[in-house]
């Protein structure tokens, strides 16, 4: 039944783990913070699908504002990979924002595993690859002075 999987689904939460820090303030704060907004959108499952999608349009915004956070930096810093890992980051909101579109359209319950592997894969995932390889690079870059 379509309630008892939104039920099982406001039990997930993803760990924020200090593998994911990458020792730049800025950065690691933002990525708690998006944490903290998926694991609100979690808690928010049982309370229906308004504040479903309230929640993954919070998200939404933070992501969008850090993405440009980092975007400014990698432009600032001159980092030669920036087209990639600004095309992932584009990525990443469309894939955000199709699902945020059937959520409105057919409800939480037919989203829900997909945007929870979404953002447990990708998020995960885009800061231990691509955001740690601008990191490595930034410290180079201190390092050479
Ligand atoms: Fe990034
Ligand atoms: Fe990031």
């Amino acid at each position: 039944m379509a309630s008892n999987r939104i039920v099982s689904w406001g039990n997930e939460k993803i760990e924020w783990s200090d593998d994911l820090l990458l020792n730049m303030e800025a950065e690691d704060d933002d990525h708690r913070e998006m944490f903290a907004l998926m694991n609100q959108i979690f808690s928010t499952a049982r309370l229906g699908a308004d504040m479903v999608t309230q929640a993954v349009a919070d998200l939404c915004l933070f992501t969008r504002e850090h993405f440009a956070r980092e975007e400014h930096r990698m432009e600032r810093t001159g980092y030669p990979d920036r087209d990639a890992h600004r095309y992932d980051h584009e990525y990443l909101i469309f894939q955000l924002d199709v699902l945020i579109e059937r959520l409105m359209i057919s409800g939480p319950d037919h989203v829900a595993e997909e945007l929870v592997d979404l953002l447990r894969r990708w998020l995960c995932d885009h800061i231990l690859t691509v955001d740690a390889a601008f990191a490595e690079y930034l410290r180079e870059k201190v390092r050479e002075g």
